[in-house]
């Protein structure tokens, strides 16, 4: 449903989307995660038909941003990352506002904006006035607006961001009743739990790069053993010093990727191992070997955001 191959855009020196190729199959929610600038929005605009791209192709249902863009503009729900509220309207004028923006019949538009309302589950806010809602209900405002012209495809900017741990729950059951009805979603996310355990496959990019392609379960697999453990020493008076000589020698080791004693309590040093099954006993040995004393071992497990962070800045492979 959406082809991407070689993508790149240019803003002055800076490459937003640089060679960028994916692909989105009909009926997927896909995840475009990215921390801040990596390029999300400008990908999703060049989609929408509304920023031209300087290289390479992008398509959705077929149609090329290039040629045709009308008639992506039909099949196509674009909500962006700001939404530029109108605030002195109602909630169902602020629809009837795009409903005749769309052209929609003007017979069928009451029929059409009560389905959206209702879908969204803003019916009790339809004479709300827009900025009243709070910050959930105004993002589900968005989805209710990109789906007055009942598009195939929707792409939507941070449909998550701002909204609370229920909100962001609500948002996830809203897309997937929205996939379910057979449309194509692509939904962009710094985090990535917000979304992308609801998607079916994730992009993950940055620096207008795409380092990531594929399942979640995938990425899960990718970033599986990239361990943490905190070693806590005995109190000494040259903690310090032992501190330092004991971090030092346990990164020497291929197995860990960092040891550092804590910016706060010298006695706790902060490991974290390489992906992979290595143990733990080399690092006890480690540990008194360099002279420390060990007064508690623990291991933390695998931190997943910190694992998907060393994932977007392709240090995993
Ligand atoms: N109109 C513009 N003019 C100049 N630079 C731009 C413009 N739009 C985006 N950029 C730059 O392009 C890069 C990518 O921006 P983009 O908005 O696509 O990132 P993003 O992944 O959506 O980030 P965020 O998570 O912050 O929304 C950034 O460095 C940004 O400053
Ligand atoms: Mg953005």
């Amino acid at each position: 449903m959406i082809e991407i191959k070689g993508l790149t855009k240019r803003f002055g020196a800076l490459t937003a989307v640089d060679d960028l190729s994916l692909s989105i199959g009909a009926g997927e929610i896909f995840g475009f995660i990215g921390p801040n600038g990596a390029g999300k929005s400008t990908t999703m605009k060049i989609l929408a038909c509304l920023l031209k791209p300087d290289a390479g192709e992008a398509s959705v249902a077929g149609c090329d941003v290039r040629r045709h863009g009308d008639r992506i503009r039909r099949l196509l729900g674009y909500m962006p990352d700001f939404i530029g509220y109108y605030d002195d309207l109602t909630v169902d004028e602020y629809l009837q506002f795009f409903a005749a923006a769309f052209r929609l019949p003007r017979k069928t538009r009451r029929a059409t904006i009560d389905g959206v309302l209702e879908l969204t589950d803003l019916t009790d806010k339809r004479d709300a006035m827009v900025a009243s809602l709070s910050r959930g209900m105004s993002q589900r405002l968005g989805v209710a607006r990109v789906l007055i012209h009942d598009p195939k495809v929707l792409l939507l900017d941070e449909p998550a961001s701002g909204l609370d741990p229920r909100a962001r729950i609500e948002m996830r059951e809203l897309l997937s009743e929205l996939a379910r009805m057979g449309k194509t979603l692509m939904v962009s996310s710094h985090i990535l739990s917000e979304l992308a355990e609801m998607c079916s496959s994730i992009g993950i990019i940055e620096k207008g790069r795409l380092v990531y392609a594929g399942s979640i379960d995938e990425a899960y697999q990718r970033v599986k053993g990239a361990e943490r453990i905190v070693v806590r020493l005995e109190r000494a008076d040259d903690i310090d010093l032992v501190a330092t000589v004991v971090a030092g020698k346990l990164a020497e080791d291929a197995r860990v990727a960092s040891a550092k004693p804590d910016a706060d309590n010298p006695s706790l040093i902060r490991v974290e191992l390489e992906p992979g099954e290595h143990g733990h006993h080399f690092l006890i040995e480690g540990v008194v070997a360099a002279g420390g004393r060990i007064a508690a071992f623990e291991p933390k497990g695998v931190n997943l955001e910190d694992a998907f962070l060393r994932l977007t800045k392709g240090a995993v492979q």
